[in-house]
């Protein structure tokens, strides 16, 4: 292994498929079409990126609903695509991450369509949840259990039993005690080690292992477990058994020569809890959504900052940063909102337009922010152009399962899944040759068009580049935080660079010192206008 392990310190583009570029035209991205512009990413800086799923899928949750685990979806193109795209990326430096989807499957699953039929007391039926429902005729579900996209977590099937889905009806929860389901998602871990991944970003980490007798819970679904003395993990959530399951991928992995990794996208609170998913002989990432959620005051994110360095130190892991994905409002929106609108799931009761100068001037400094603490990064595409959530979508374009199984009560997060704008003047900002885009892009996202950024100096993003630039100059990811006290900023040193972020209302005084680079224009006296961050040479 090499003596610093690339992802400790490795920034990590999302790439979401059926966005980034279109190759064939039928106006949803593909795996070609990522090829095509691998060299964005090279120009920007980054060490990796990470495809959201590809693979065969009715798309009822936008391949988050797996019917194949080891084939590319025809939309998305074949697996002689993905090797070439493996192969394109690897001779420029970048390293490959790819989702794996293992608490459910598609209902379209071989497994799940073999479930169905072969009926109730099956083998087959054994690899999911089915039970029998409550009441006289098994008519209500078998517990209150409820779906994180809203409504029950259970559906009724023709000859009456019911399976348990946490998430849509379409992806029915796997069961992880049966050692078929571990030794096929180990074959699929093999199926990707072997065409040359480099790691795995996995999806519902937390989610895999159920309470044995799954015990009622009729709280609504909540993103983040917090278990304490006041209330219980819940029984779908942060369960001890899913440990074992990543330290037997945590072999296979390591038998593989090249550091290969996992990260978790485990929804759990506190630091300390988890951080168990990162213990030496398990996972060696873990999303680190406390930090995503964190206000922006402060107080709020100095605590988000100190609790995360604090939670992975014990077991030695490496902290991740990270402030938009795929499920989030894309954070130059959701920072300009008024306080209380959601950070996740979507845009609040009447859908403001937010504040978009506000937004970007505060996800620029929150950026800047994040790519100075050590550990690695996640970027989503297109936040390195200042993107905004498309907050207007018409209602009869969103696809987001949230928006139909909350009753059309949650928008859902279609809004930070529209395709990215890459040239200006091109049709679909020439996301594809044909123009088509498989949710509408707002008519003045030319401004973010990353050709027409490229030719400005201080757009977005050209300080991505030069912050990825700095940020590998000055070793940041691999530093340490040494706090100053401030108030109403946070004000630290990492090795030679020293991070100020102002979130007060008046511009702060800055210290001595070359500006390395600022998120925004310094006041003509010099000092730090409210919601910039500034790195100065220490
Ligand atoms: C988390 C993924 O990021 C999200 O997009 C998906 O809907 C759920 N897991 C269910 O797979």
């Amino acid at each position: 292994m090499s003596p610093l392990l690339w992802w400790r310190d490795a920034v990590i583009y999302q790439v979401y498929p059926r966005s980034f570029a279109d190759a064939d035209g039928d106006g949803m991205g593909d795996l070609r079409g990522i090829t095509s512009r691998l060299d964005h990413l090279v120009e920007l800086g980054v060490d990796a990126l990470w495809m959201s799923p590809f693979y065969p899928s009715p798309q009822h949750d936008a391949g988050y609903d797996v019917a194949d685990y080891r084939d590319v979806d025809p939309r998305f193109g074949t697996l002689a695509d993905f090797d070439a795209l493996v192969t394109a990326a690897k001779e420029r430096g970048l390293r490959v991450i790819v989702d794996l989807v293992p608490n459910h499957t598609s209902s379209d699953h071989a497994w799940f369509q073999e479930a169905l039929a072969a009926g109730p007391g099956s083998a087959a039926r054994d690899r999911y949840h089915f039970r029998k429902g409550l009441g006289v005729d098994g008519e209500l579900p078998p517990n209150g259990w409820q779906s994180v996209f809203g409504g029950p977590a259970w559906t009724r099937v023709a000859d009456g039993e019911w399976y348990l889905h946490l998430f849509d009806t379409s992806q029915p929860d796997l069961n992880w005690d049966l050692p078929e389901v571990r030794a096929m998602f180990e074959d699929v871990l093999r199926f990707w080690l072997d065409r040359g991944v480099d790691g795995f970003r996995v999806d519902v980490a937390h989610g895999l292992i159920k309470e044995s007798g799954l015990p009622e819970w009729t709280a609504a679904q909540v993103p983040i477990t917090s278990p304490g003395a006041e209330h219980r993990t819940p029984p779908m959530w942060d369960q001890d058994g899913v440990h074992e399951v990543y330290r037997s991928w945590r072999r296979i992995l390591d038998g593989y020569p090249g550091d290969r990794m996992m990260v978790g996208e485990a929804w759990v609170a506190p630091a300390e809890r988890l951080a168990r998913y990162v213990r030496q002989d398990e996972m060696n990432q873990a999303f680190n959504f406390n930090y995503l959620m964190a206000p922006w005051t402060a107080a709020d994110q100095r605590e988000a900052i100190e609790s995360s360095l604090a939670g992975v130190e014990p077991v030695g892991a490496s902290c991740t940063w990270v402030l938009s994905n795929h499920d989030v409002v894309r954070h130059a929106s959701r920072l300009g909102f008024a306080p209380g609108y959601s950070t996740q799931g979507g845009i609040g009761d009447d859908d403001p337009q937010p504040d978009e100068a506000l937004g970007l001037r505060r996800a620029r400094a929150a950026t800047m922010l994040m790519l100075s603490l050590p550990g690695s990064a996640y970027l989503y595409q297109g936040e390195e152009l200042g993107l905004p959530e498309h907050t207007t979508l018409p209602d009869d374009v969103r696809q987001d399962p949230t928006w139909f199984r909350s009753e059309h009560e949650v928008r859902g997060r279609d809004g930070c899944r529209v395709p990215i704008p890459w040239e200006a003047d091109a049709p679909a900002y020439g996301f594809g040759p044909s123009g088509k885009t498989w949710l509408p892009q707002p008519s003045d996202w030319a401004r973010f068009a990353a050709d027409r950024e490229r030719e400005v100096p201080g757009s977005t993003l050209s300080m991505y580049t030069e912050a990825l630039r700095l940020r590998r100059k000055h070793g940041l990811g691999q530093g340490t935080v040494e706090w100053h006290e401030a108030a109403d900023a946070i004000d630290f040193r990492n090795g030679p660079v020293r991070v100020i972020t102002n979130f007060g209302k008046v511009p702060a005084p800055l210290p001595p010192g070359e500006v390395l680079l600022a998120s925004g224009d310094l006041a003509a006296d010099g000092t730090l206008p409210p919601d910039t961050t500034a790195w100065l040479r220490a």
